[in-house]
């Protein structure tokens, strides 16, 4: 039986740094507020001329190296963002374009926020299993420093900017790759985390733009709370339908949100904070960047071997939410 495997993954973060003592510098906080709250202490912005597109390629080149694939073998390309380079045409059309992806490349855009990794990797893995597509490119990119109000201190200490990407490519041996996969949406909390301004329900307007229409916002303790009851659901399920224990599981790579988050996660599955792959005290929340970013770095430290089983576990805007289960 046929696979789907990661062969090869890469991540790409802006050179400028924001420490918690710059923002203390914009907004009313303290590092002390932040890293208690949080677990953020600096996050990475990108440059006024660095679009989201322009992340998404230097993850992807390097993930196309780590893979051993040219551009030019892409069938397949899906970028996961919230923060596209345009509301039409898609973020994946750019990237095609400049990356050197073929015209006859299926390219489009999935929008799952801080999911949207995982949403791309389910779909791919869809289509690679149909026989029409041989080899995907998927990218978690975005440029949340673009929609987050920088006058607002409850959202703008916690968002940063990004990219990671996985190449995936079937292989005949049963197994191993993507082995499991439960995506979720619970639409009644749309409300707990939008930008409410842009699309067809409020356009962009003088007034859209004064009342800060196009600005993130978030309830945070209503987020916060469905993020821990749903991210332990999906990932308890996912290894005991794969009859698997949690102690076989080497490496959680969570959403990378907020600490408490993942360590709330830690005490209810019972798999200790060790297990877990943190790295949103460098980059804070990069909502559809955050998972394969940390992949990246978790792969090249060496925390992931042949044989692993690697957890995958993802919520964000929506509210979406799911988990995926890799075999290394
Ligand atoms: N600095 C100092 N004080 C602050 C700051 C700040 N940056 N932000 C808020 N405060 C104040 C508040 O005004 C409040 O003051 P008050 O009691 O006088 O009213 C106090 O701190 C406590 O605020 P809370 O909102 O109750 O703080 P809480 O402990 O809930 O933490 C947080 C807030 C960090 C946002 C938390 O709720 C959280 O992490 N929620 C989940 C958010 C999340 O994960 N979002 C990403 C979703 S993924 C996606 O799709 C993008």
């Amino acid at each position: 039986m046929a696979s789907v495997i990661i062969a090869g993954v890469g991540s790409y973060a802006p050179k400028r740094v924001l420490t918690n003592a710059d923002l203390m510098k914009i907004v009313d906080t303290t590092d002390e507020w932040i890293v208690s709250r949080s677990g953020i202490r600096e996050r990475h912005i990108a440059a006024d001329d660095e679009a989201t597109s322009d992340l998404a390629i230097k993850s992807a080149e390097s993930a196309l190296i780590d893979a051993n694939i040219k551009a030019s073998e892409v069938d397949l390309l899906i970028v996961a963002t919230a923060t596209p380079d345009y509301p039409l045409p898609s973020t994946a059309c750019v990237v095609q374009h400049k990356l050197g992806v073929p015209p006859h490349a299926t390219c489009f855009d999935i929008s799952a926020a801080c999911s949207g990794f995982l949403y791309a990797m389910e779909v791919a893995y869809g289509l690679i299993l149909t026989n029409r597509y041989k080899c995907a490119l998927i990218i978690g990119a975005e440029k949340l420093s673009s929609i987050v109000d920088w006058k607002d201190r409850t959202t703008c200490v916690l968002f940063g900017d990004g990219a990671g990407a996985a190449v995936l490519k079937k292989v005949d041996q049963p197994g191993i790759g993507i082995i499991g996969s439960d995506l979720g949406a619970d639409g009644e909390m749309v409300d707990a985390l939008l930008m409410p301004g842009g699309g067809s329900r409020c356009p962009a307007s003088t007034k859209s733009v004064e009342s800060g229409q196009h600005f993130l916002r978030m309830k945070g303790k209503e987020v916060f709370k469905n993020a821990v009851r749903v991210m332990e659901t999906v990932a308890r399920e996912m290894v005991e339908q794969h009859h698997l224990t949690v102690d076989q599981i080497s490496l959680v790579i969570p959403h990378q949100a907020n600490i408490r988050i993942i360590e709330a996660l830690s005490t209810n599955l019972g798999i200790p904070m060790e297990k877990f792959y943190v790295n949103l005290d460098r980059y804070g929340n990069t909502s559809a960047a955050s998972i394969p970013l940390a992949l990246d770095e978790a792969r090249r430290a060496g925390r992931i071997k042949p044989g692993d089983y690697t957890l995958f576990v993802a919520f964000g805007a929506g509210l979406t939410y799911g988990s995926t289960l890799i075999r290394w």
